[in-house]
């Protein structure tokens, strides 16, 4: 359907884990939920960079609520498959967060180290309530004790990109999400 390259050409090779159409439904899911549980509020939703850009972008064009947007970028994936298991703030939020309804919009937790991180990160600015959405959830990857308030879909432990993910800093700008191998 595409024209664009991507994996240089060879796409079919790699297989498609969850489609375009089936991105588009759930997010709209998500949104319906989401507008439903913040009714009457105004969330600051917190985008973690790079790789929720676009399920954010979605999201937010979903929502039947006034919100907030902002972004944090941390990292634990020093260019490989494998997390490092070190998380570092690349960019704070500039939000003041304190006495507003913060919800984290990631794309994918895996060992949920990152999630605890941001969930420190964050608490400590004492927010009126803090909630996690996760388009993605690696299914027994855990190795923190972590909970998600809102998932988009449980995934086999495989390495995937697309719609967001990268491997390497690349297939970001897929439509859908697929496996690699
Ligand atoms: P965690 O801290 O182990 O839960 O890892 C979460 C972060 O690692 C995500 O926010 C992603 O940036 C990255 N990540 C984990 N699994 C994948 C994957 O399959 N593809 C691309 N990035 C991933
Ligand atoms: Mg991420």
């Amino acid at each position: 359907m595409s024209d664009k390259p991507c994996f240089n050409g060879e796409k079919e090779k790699y297989k498609i884990l969850i489609s375009q159409q089936q991105l588009e439904r759930r997010v709209k899911e998500l949104a319906r939920q989401i507008s439903d549980d913040y009714r009457g509020k105004c969330p600051i939703l917190i985008g973690v960079l790079n790789g929720a850009f676009i399920f954010l972008s979605d999201l937010i064009r979903e929502l039947e609520i006034d919100c907030e947007v902002d972004f944090v970028k941390i990292s634990s994936y020093g260019g490989g498959r494998v997390s490092t298991g070190q998380i570092k703030t690349k960019k704070q939020f500039d939000s003041h967060v304190d006495g507003r309804h913060v919800l984290i919009v990631e794309d994918i937790a895996d060992s949920g180290r990152s999630i605890k991180f941001l969930e420190k990160m964050f608490e400590d600015s004492q927010p009126a309530s803090l909630k996690f959405v996760s388009l993605l959830l690696k299914e027994g990857n855990a190795v923190v004790d972590f909970k998600l308030d809102y998932v988009g879909f449980m995934i086999p432990t495989q390495f995937v990109v697309g719609y967001g993910l990268d491997f390497d800093q690349k297939y970001r700008n897929l439509r859908d999400i697929y496996i690699l191998d």
